[in-house]
Order: C-alpha cells, then sequence, then structure tokens
C-alpha cells in the first residue's frame, strides 16, 4: 500500500506539470517510509526508534528496539540528487543516533558521536542530506552498537540512478543472525568468546523474521535484482543461488563496470551485494545461506539454510537481460601515498583490546588526507579472527581483490588486504572494524580529509 503512495506521488508531480519524474521501481521490502513532501526532489520522512515487544515470528517475545516499529526499520528510498530530510525522534530511554552507511555526505549528517552530539531520549534531530550516487545502502546507530542493532535498529537504504536497469522487481533482503536463549534475546555479557569473535547469533533473522527464508512468486522470463545486505554483528555470510540463474552486478559502491558470475558469494558484515537473478526455468528458485556448524558427532560442517524462496510459474518466455549501460566510472587515478594498518590485540585484566596501529580508540585523526588524494592503505591482520574494515565517507577499491567499490573489506586472519582509497569527501571519518564488539573493544579510529582549496 505504501509502494502505491510513492508511485501516486510521482503521478501527482507529473500532473502538476513537475519535472519529468518516472514512478520509482518496485522495491520489495517488509516496510517504506512514507514520502511526506509533494516536491518530486525532496523526500521527507519520519522516523523514530523505540523499544518493541515482538516475537519476529519465534516462540518468544523478544525486547527488540526498532525504526517506526519495523525490524528491519523500513526501506528509504531517493534518486541520486534528491533532497533527504530525516525526521528524527529517540523514544529510547538511552542515547542513540543514525548513520547512514556507505553514502558520501558531509560529515555533520553521518550520524557518529564523533561528530553529532547523540541524541538524546525524548529529543530530535533532523538529517538533511543530498542523495550522492545510486546504489544499495544501510543505515544504524552509532551509539552502543553492539546492542541497538543486534536488537532491531537497522534499515535499507536504495538510491535509485539514471543508470540503473529496468528488472521486472526489485528485493531489498537483510540477512542477520541473533543470539537467542530460552528468555529471549540473550544478555549482553562480552564473554571472552565474543570479545575474541564477535556475537554471532544462533538464528537466522532474514528480513526481521526468523529463520523463515522470503516467500515470493514470479513468472520464468522475468529478471530481479535482489539487494542484499549483512547487518549482523560479526558473522560473515555465504550465499549462493539455486534454481536461477545468477550475476553479481553491484557491490556497496554501486553498478559494476561489468557483471560477474558465481557460484558463491562472501558478505562480511556491512558489505553489500546486488545480484541479477534471472528465471530462466519454472520451479523453485533460491537464495542459500552456507552456514557453518557442528554435527551429532562434534565435526564442523556446512549446511544450508534458504533466505529466499520463489515460486517461479511456467510461462515458457525467455529471459531478456536488461541492457547493461557501464555506470560512470572513476577515471583511473594515480596513487599518490601509501599508508599501513596494522589490526591486532592485546589483553589485560579488562579482556581484549582490538587496535589500529598500536592503539585502541584512537581520539586523534590516524591520518590526515587531501581531498582528491589516491591512496593505497595496506592492511595487515596480524591477529586471529577476521576484520571487516570499514571507512566512512569514502569508497575504496580491493586491489587484486574482488571488483567493484566498497566501503567495507574483510581481512581474514593473518591475510594482508591492500584497498586504493578515493579521498575525495572533506571531513572527519571513522575507519573501524565492523564486527560490532570489536569496535566496541578499540578497534575504532577517524581519519580526516582536508578540504581542496576551492578552484576559483
Ligand atoms: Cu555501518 Cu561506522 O558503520
Ligand atoms: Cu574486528
Amino acid at each position: 500500500m505504501k509502494k502505491a503512495l510513492w508511485v501516486g506521488i510521482a503521478a501527482f508531480a507529473l500532473a502538476c506539470g513537475g519535472e519529468d519524474i518516472e514512478p520509482l521501481p518496485l522495491v520489495e521490502a517488509p516496510a517504506v517510509l512514507e514520502d511526506e513532501n509533494p516536491d518530486p526532489r525532496v523526500v521527507e520522512v519520519s522516523m523514530n526508534a523505540a523499544t518493541l515487544s515482538h516475537s519476529l515470528g519465534g516462540d518468544l517475545d523478544l525486547d527488540l528496539m526498532a525504526y517506526n516499529g519495523s525490524v528491519p526499520g523500513p526501506l528509504l528510498q531517493a534518486r541520486v540528487g534528491d533532497e533527504v530530510i530525516v525526521h528524527f525522534r529517540n523514544d529510547l530511554d538511552e542515547p542513540t543516533t543514525i548513520h547512514w552507511h556507505g553514502l558520501r555526505i558531509t560529515d555533520d549528517m553521518d550520524g557518529t558521536p564523533r561528530v553529532q552530539d547523540p541524541v538524546q531520549p525524548g529529543e530530535t534531530f533532523t538529517y538533511r542530506f543530498t542523495a550522492p550516487e545510486a546504489g544499495s545502502f544501510w543505515y544504524h546507530p552509532h551509539v552502543r552498537g553492539y546492542e541497538q542493532v543486534e536488537r532491531g535498529l537497522y534499515g535499507p537504504m536504495v538510491i535509485h540512478g539514471e543508470h540503473d536497469p529496468d528488472y521486472d522487481l526489485e528485493r531489498y533482503i537483510m540477512l542477520d543472525d541473533i543470539r537467542l536463549d530460552e528468555n529471549g534475546i540473550a544478555p549482553f555479557q562480552f564473554s571472552h568468546p565474543e570479545q575474541m569473535h564477535g556475537r554471532s547469533g544462533n538464528a537466522l533473522l532474514i528480513n526481521g523474521v526468523l529463520s523463515d527464508p522470503v516467500q515470493g512468486v514470479a513468472k520464468q522470463g522475468q529478471v530481479e535484482r535482489w539487494r542484499v545486505v549483512n547487518p549482523s554483528n560479526a558473522r560473515t555470510m555465504s550465499l549462493s543461488v539455486k534454481g536461477a540463474n545468477l550475476r553479481v552486478i553491484g557491490t556497496d559502491g554501486g553498478l559494476l563496470p561489468e557483471p560477474y558470475t558465481t557460484d558463491r558469494i562472501t558478505m562480511a558484515v556491512g558489505q553489500r551485494y546486488d545480484l541479477e537473478v534471472a528465471y530462466l526455468q519454472p520451479g523453485q528458485a533460491e537464495l542459500i545461506t552456507h552456514v557453518l556448524t557442528l554435527d551429532d558427532n562434534d565435526e564442523v560442517v556446512e549446511i544450508e539454510i534458504p533466505v529466499a524462496q520463489i515460486a517461479v510459474e511456467e510461462t515458457g518466455k525467455q529471459a531478456f537481460m536488461p541492457e547493461w549501460t557501464q555506470p560512470p566510472m572513476l577515471a583511473d587515478r594515480q596513487v599518490s601515498r601509501y599508508e599501513i594498518i596494522e589490526l591486532d590485540a592485546v589483553s589485560d585484566e579488562d579482556g581484549i583490546h582490538w587496535r589500529l596501529n598500536g592503539m585502541s580508540d584512537h581520539e586523534e585523526p590516524m591520518f590526515v588526507f587531501e581531498q582528491g588524494e589516491t591512496t593505497q592503505i595496506i592492511l595487515k591482520n596480524l591477529a586471529g579472527p577476521e576484520h571487516p574494515f570499514h571507512l566512512h565517507g569514502q569508497f575504496f577499491r580491493i586491489v587484486g581483490g574482488d571488483p567493484g567499490l566498497k566501503d567495507t573489506v574483510l581481512i581474514r586472519g593473518g591475510e594482508t588486504v591492500t584497498i586504493e582509497a578515493y579521498m575525495d569527501n572533506p571531513g572527519r571519518w571513522m575507519a573501524h572494524c565492523h564486527i560490532l564488539e570489536h569496535a566496541e573493544l578499540g578497534m575504532m579510529s577517524e581519519i580526516v580529509v582536508n578540504e581542496a582549496p576551492s578552484a576559483e
């Protein structure tokens, strides 16, 4: 019903002789924010964060936190260049913020405690930004994230671009896990294994439903775009598609220059993948996650859990792949600077302290860059567990790694990964591990990008 409203507003704008704006593509998501502003280039929405008691399809009522009463929070969508205004009210009894993960907006709207006083209980804050580029993004708090995100504060965001290919349908899938015990959400204790590996769930939460896959119907010959994000505290997801043809078409930073096929997608915490799913044959198409677990003999085995199941109706039709127009790409850039970040930990009687370049919780910026600088950063993981390293406000690519622009990169234990980062967006930006327990235990720093003097 809310989707119909979106279309309704666009049609209204056309009727009023507004700019020639096509309705947004349909995106299947659990809930959608309603645009309160009739101007077709302004997206104005209201959001709150509040506690919620809900079973999410399980047997117990859970003590959740939710945006607008929904886990995940409602879909925020806009077009590139739109002005986005979010009237936010904190109805929790603790401070919070909203961080727009992956968006290259101004730093004062980035929703981190480094640039914004957290929104106190009962208070409001208005986030305002211009949607910078097309892609699949998400939002979440940046205060006590390990608990607020685990309890349900996260939601999807789509910025539509003019180069977006036209699909029969788009689906947004947030694949989370959650840790439950016999009373509900397991207490947040920072046990030694949680300090070491982050809190991993014992149940999957798929678009806010416990353990049950997303269900859908489609017709043979149709082609869809699935935007998938991993908002979990710590679990790297491993994905595959059965019963349909899969191409990876986008990453954190939007569409790829060229789609590619693969059997397996590794999606670290915070990352997004855009999948093109073509129903070439009737039957059931499935998105599967592969999870390591112990069998009855305590052997590690990999099991398959369905994340989405689409019943594909026979039509005898062939699939027509939408034409691929190469999205505007970053020009080849000269690397002008090299830096190293070492990731490790020390322990004392308080437990584990995670570090970046030998320091926990950097208060001073780790590096200062000049706007426009292209920097190779060598990330060395010197300790056992893996770390999904996330840089706010900029994109990078992985040198010699998976294609596409990223804002989060996985560095496995003992590995070294080099990224080429485009320091184009001036401001103060967080740089941290997206395993939320690691971030809380010190793997948190900041970089500064100095604004280039404007060429007059
Ligand atoms: Cu997704 Cu610093 O965050
Ligand atoms: Cu980490």
